[in-house]
């Protein structure tokens, strides 16, 4: 079966879906996206992620090209027919073509909105049971973290950092603050309570992250979101990463040093990770 797209309004077959060399997206990153995940056909947090794909519009000046109820529609239609059961789905609006190349803004603008559906992939069990090891660098980004562009080269360098080295992500610092990871975002556990960065312009506002958040709050499990040093960063008992498309996912290795005592995913995470499985479950089941 050949995937389809969705591309300004239209559903085609991805060969068949073309945009211009001239659109901003490519010359210049000029464009926000969001990534979605979909368990068994549903998707997940989609308003959220409709919500924050309004701030970062509103964040680059871009207009909205279609209304909540057309993106839920759209969306819904292709979680409805792509090829898997779990699947992440991938949505982008960038300023559209323009007739020279120029940084400002053409007079006239057609954005360019796309939706595509790849399988989901969560991580493998070896890595939830057993732990990743990441690096850490310099937050080498923009001051508008909070907006999700898709000029994501900064990002694509970081990463690569921790492919480089064997790992599996790479820890963010700015100024001797924890910020996130190039693609997820970042938790320290000591002494038992959990710790979050507070969300600012230096990160990006994860909808993984406000999930892991309220089941904290629900399930009683004492927490603080606060500014994170370098230093508790790298004394932490647990550290995780988060996002849709890995969940959650225990650090226990940063900078070729063990986390906290065990040098193996640890029991704060096993507990949130088991929250999370059964909450996802919940919300799937109360779908319509
Ligand atoms: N990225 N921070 C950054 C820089 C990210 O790119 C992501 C996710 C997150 C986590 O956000 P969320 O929980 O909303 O997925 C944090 C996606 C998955 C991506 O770029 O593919």
């Amino acid at each position: 079966m050949t995937a389809r797209v969705f591309l300004n309004g239209q559903w085609l077959a991805a060969e068949e879906a073309r945009v211009s060399v001239m659109d901003r997206g490519f010359l210049f990153g000029d464009g926000v996206y969001e990534v979605i995940p979909v368990y068994s056909r549903q998707p997940f947090r989609l308003e959220q992620h409709l919500a924050r794909l309004q701030h970062s519009l509103d964040g680059i000046q871009l207009a909205n090209p279609y209304r909540l109820n057309e993106w839920i529609a759209f969306i819904t239609q292709l979680a409805r027919e792509a090829e898997w059961e779990d699947q992440s789905i991938y949505i982008q609006v960038t300023r559209g073509p323009m007739a020279v190349r120029n940084h400002a803004f053409p007079t006239q603008i057609t954005p360019t909105a796309v939706i595509l559906a790849e399988a989901m992939n969560t991580p493998p069990a070896n890595q939830r049971e057993q732990g990743i090891a990441a690096v850490s660098a310099a937050d080498i980004r923009w001051l508008r973290c909070d907006l999700k562009t898709t000029s994501l080269l900064a990002n694509c360098l970081l990463r690569q950092l921790a492919v480089s080295a064997g790992c599996v992500e790479t820890v963010l610092f700015r100024d001797g603050f924890l910020t996130e990871g190039s693609a997820s975002s970042i938790f320290v556990v000591k002494n038992g309570v959990l710790l979050a960065p507070m969300k600012n312009h230096l990160m990006l506002p994860g909808i993984t992250y406000d999930v892991i958040l309220e089941l904290a709050a629900q399930h009683g499990l004492a927490h603080d979101v606060r500014d994170i040093t370098e230093a508790e960063t790298r004394a932490a008992d647990e550290l995780w990463m988060c996002s849709s498309t890995k969940e959650v996912l225990p650090i226990v290795e940063l900078d070729g040093r063990t986390v906290g005592a065990g040098g193996t995913s640890g029991p704060v995470f096993a507990q949130m990770y088991a929250w999370y499985q059964e909450f996802k479950a919940k919300v799937m089941r109360a779908a319509p």
